[in-house]
């Protein structure tokens, strides 16, 4: 088994990221066997297609390291590295170029969904970014990329490419990648409209709770969360028209080992009033631990750096055998 899965480094760790994604990393790296192999990495490349200052990219490489290791990603059990101290990355995306077609990055709804009307104004890296991202899984031979279901046609077009270039050079080269979806958490909605997905480019802060954010914060964030005035149900399919209730019922269930059914059958018949105190202390539990371990580790860059240093040279050799192949099978090298 090889599981491979990245992150852009803009913003902060927030839930969704955490419950669609980085639980299942941890979760992978905790129960991985001797003959398996984890790797974790920042996804710094792809965020090119952001505009960001040169400090800022840097701070923010090293705090998603910092993040990812106080949620309990290790780098003496996974590697973790950053994609551009791994220049691999870039060298097989450019030649996997030549496999993508137009169409299928036409078919993307993230890149339609960012690019909005002003397609034309928008950078070659956002469009071409998919194919850096297949790039970044078939380096690797990963087998498992656990991920949230906003990944899974970025996924589905890696093992396009895959096949596409193993039928058109006539080899056997890329391992077609499996994605890993949570059942429940696949998809953690804003806390201000449930018919958009938590995310880092939302303006609004209120609308995702970060893995950062203190005690008060989270408890102000989950008493302003847009709800409706209905009592709970009593089985989570009485949640099916009610987008902002089951997201919320969703991560209390995904921090209590419980079901949504569970959940409702706790606290029906009883309103927001009564079910966001206990939404919020939850919450507050589950990610002061996070939080404490992320501020003692964040300033120090001298450790975190080394950390990254140390996860791309182990990353670089695991990489370098499937891109020298990539290269003789397009026939650049012997
Ligand atoms: P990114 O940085 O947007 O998100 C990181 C991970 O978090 C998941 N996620 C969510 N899951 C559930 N609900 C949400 N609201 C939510 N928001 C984010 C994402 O699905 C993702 O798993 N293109 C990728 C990074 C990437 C990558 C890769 C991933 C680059 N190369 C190779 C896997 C394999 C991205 O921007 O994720």
């Amino acid at each position: 088994m090889r599981v491979l899965s990245g992150i852009q480094p803009t913003g902060n760790l927030h839930l969704g990221n955490y419950l669609g994604a980085i639980r299942n990393w941890v979760r992978m790296q905790d129960e991985m066997d001797s003959e398996s192999q984890c790797f974790f990495f920042l996804a710094d490349m792809h965020s090119i297609t952001v505009h960001e200052t040169r400090e800022q990219r840097l701070r923010n490489v090293r705090e998603m390291a910092a993040a990812l290791i106080a949620a309990g990603i290790d780098p003496d059990r996974s590697v973790l590295f950053n994609q551009a101290r791994v220049p691999a990355h870039a060298e097989l995306a450019w030649l996997l170029n030549g496999t993508a077609r137009i169409g299928w990055l036409n078919r993307m709804t993230q890149f339609k969904d960012k690019a909005g009307k002003d397609r034309e104004g928008k950078s070659v890296g956002l469009f071409v970014y998919p194919v850096l991202q297949a790039a970044d899984v078939l380096l690797y031979q990963a087998t498992h990329v656990p991920v949230g279901e906003d990944q899974k046609q970025h996924l589905e077009l890696a093992r396009d490419i895959a096949a596409k270039f193993n039928t058109d050079f006539g080899v056997d080269l890329f391992t077609i990648p499996d994605p890993i979806i949570p059942k429940e958490t696949a998809r953690i909605m804003s806390l201000r409209d449930g018919a958009s997905k938590m995310s880092k480019s939302d303006p609004s802060d209120m609308s995702r709770i970060n893995l950062t954010d203190d005690d008060d914060t989270i408890v102000q964030k989950i008493r302003k969360a847009k709800t409706d005035p209905e009592p709970l149900p009593e089985t989570a399919a009485g949640l099916e028209d009610r987008a902002e209730a089951k997201n919320l019922v969703g991560i209390f269930a995904s921090f209590t080992g419980g079901t949504p059914d569970s959940v409702c059958a706790q606290f029906v018949g009883q309103g927001f009033g009564a079910f966001k105190p206990a939404l919020a202390e939850v919450l507050v539990e589950a990610l002061r631990p996070i939080r404490t371990r992320f501020e003692a580790l964040k300033d120090d860059e001298a450790a975190l750096d080394a950390i990254l240093i140390k996860g791309a040279e182990k990353a670089a050799t695991a990489a370098e055998p499937t891109l020298r192949a990539a290269y003789g099978a397009v026939g650049l090298m012997r």
